[in-house]
């Protein structure tokens, strides 16, 4: 029987939350600090209203950029633990809710940003969450996303990170991808590429425009 990942990563969450922002290891937030600061810098220079981050854990990228920039910022994450720590930030302007990345509860063209560090590699279909991040942003919009892939790898690595996770992991990993792969994603889902590069080795940031 296929692995339900999004109850997986759901639990794997809950676990982690209470520890998730001091524990600064590969499996807790040592790479969503990495992807973080790269949102947190492209955005420095931009002019928003609004922005929603997907799979926003802790608030942590929220908390930065909130002391920037004056905006409206919502968080949507799976994890109620690390809504629940993000809300205890009480972060000025910022509201969390519960909630999955292919089912998002805003109405279309809502945002002029949307973020999405550290999590699309565990949602287990790839276009309904791009359609959905489209849908909600403005025309012009900004969708940035950074994520883990399987860097110089690629096809093989994917293949082989697939099978590792569909066998044994328990964390609800189970979209890997490579920067070539999750731009060509994008673009067949509708988004424009106005930049993607590599941050490490083995994380990728790519952000569309709609
Ligand atoms: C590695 S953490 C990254 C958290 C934060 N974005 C950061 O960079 O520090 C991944 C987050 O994605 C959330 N997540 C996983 N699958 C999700 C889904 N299908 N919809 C919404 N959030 C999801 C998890 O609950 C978790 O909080």
């Amino acid at each position: 029987m296929a692995k339900d990942f999004v109850r997986l990563s759901k639990e794997w969450f809950d676990k982690q939350a209470p520890v998730y922002d001091e524990t600064d290891t590969i499996l807790y937030s040592k790479y969503g600090k990495i992807s973080c600061k790269y949102i947190y810098d492209y955005l420095k220079d931009k002019e928003y209203k609004n922005l929603l981050d997907i799979g926003c854990g802790t608030g942590y990228l929220i908390n930065m950029l909130s002391k920037e920039k004056d905006a409206e910022y919502v968080g949507l994450d799976l994890s109620s633990e690390m809504i629940k720590q993000a809300n205890n930030k009480n972060i000025k302007n910022a509201k969390f809710i519960e909630g999955k990345s292919d089912e998002l509860p805003f109405e279309d063209n809502t945002f002029d940003i949307v973020t999405c560090s550290q999590s699309f590699h565990h949602y287990p279909e790839t276009n309904k969450p791009l359609q959905e991040a489209l849908r909600v942003l403005r025309k012009g919009g900004l969708y940035i996303l950074s994520d883990t892939g399987v860097g110089p790898f690629e096809i093989v690595g994917v293949k082989f990170d697939d099978f590792l996770y569909r066998c044994f992991a328990t964390t609800g990993d189970c979209n890997v991808s490579y920067l070539k792969k999750m731009k060509k994603d994008m673009m067949q889902n509708g988004f424009e590429i106005v930049q993607a590069e590599k941050v490490t080795t083995f994380i990728y940031a790519i952000v569309g425009k709609k």
